[in-house]
């Protein structure tokens, strides 16, 4: 069952509904990962929230999206320093202190930004973090790579095993918008929140490179 999930998944870019799933990067590679498809090419504001659990402590990227301008179009990274998390925005680097994160549980994260104001902030199981300066006035623009388990260092590669994450994930949504304080709490808390518009765990396109599993969560 597990293996003809893996043969679906890696074969076609057909949604699929990965509600009660999770991905499982079991391994420090410079290759596993997860490539998500959309078709958006411009976003003036995005949120983007998953559920993780890991050992790690060592830095390492969880959501990577690149655009041909930067590599760092939007991307989150926990850092070694357990408390320590860092999101880039069109290359600019925001870094959050004092976090409540934690090994070996899972925990919800989310990230917004809007060009119109250029801040970014972060939610660590719904508790807001400050809100640091980014990039403001241009949009998020181009095709879009995006890549969940290795960090780009290049558009679509410059894969790093050091950076890479090693754990589970689930539950992942993007939006096109910043999303209320309230839609935050409503899906740290799992209530029925809207799904993303942009990447949607219910109905998800995707492909996987390498050891990467899908497995009950
Ligand atoms: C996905 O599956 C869950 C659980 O089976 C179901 O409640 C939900 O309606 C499905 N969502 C979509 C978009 O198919």
């Amino acid at each position: 069952m597990l293996l003809l999930l893996l043969l679906v998944a890696s074969c076609a870019a057909v949604p699929q509904n990965l509600s009660g799933k999770m991905f499982t990067f079991p391994q420090e590679t410079d290759t596993a990962h997860v490539s998500l498809t959309t078709s958006s090419q411009n976003f003036n504001a995005v949120t983007v929230c998953f559920r993780f659990f890991t050992d790690l402590k060592r830095d390492h990227a969880l959501f990577s999206l690149s655009v041909p301008s930067h590599d760092n179009g939007f991307l989150f990274y926990n850092m070694a320093k357990l408390d320590s998390f860092e999101m880039s925005v069109r290359n600019t680097i925001a870094k959050f202190e004092g976090l409540d994160l934690k090994l070996n549980q899972w925990q919800s994260v989310c990230g917004a930004w809007d060009a119109v104001s250029g801040l970014v902030q972060m939610w660590v199981d719904g508790k807001p973090s400050s809100r640091k300066f980014t990039s403001s006035g241009s949009d998020i623009s181009g095709p879009m790579i995006i890549v969940f388990g290795q960090d780009q260092d290049a558009y679509g590669g410059g894969f790093d095993a050091k950076q890479s994450f090693v754990g589970m994930m689930s539950d992942l949504h993007m939006w096109d918008h910043k999303l209320s304080p309230y839609e935050i709490w409503k899906y740290a808390k799992g209530f029925g929140y809207a799904p993303g518009n942009v990447l949607n765990w219910n109905s998800l396109e995707f492909q996987i490179q390498g050891r990467v599993l899908i497995e009950n969560a």
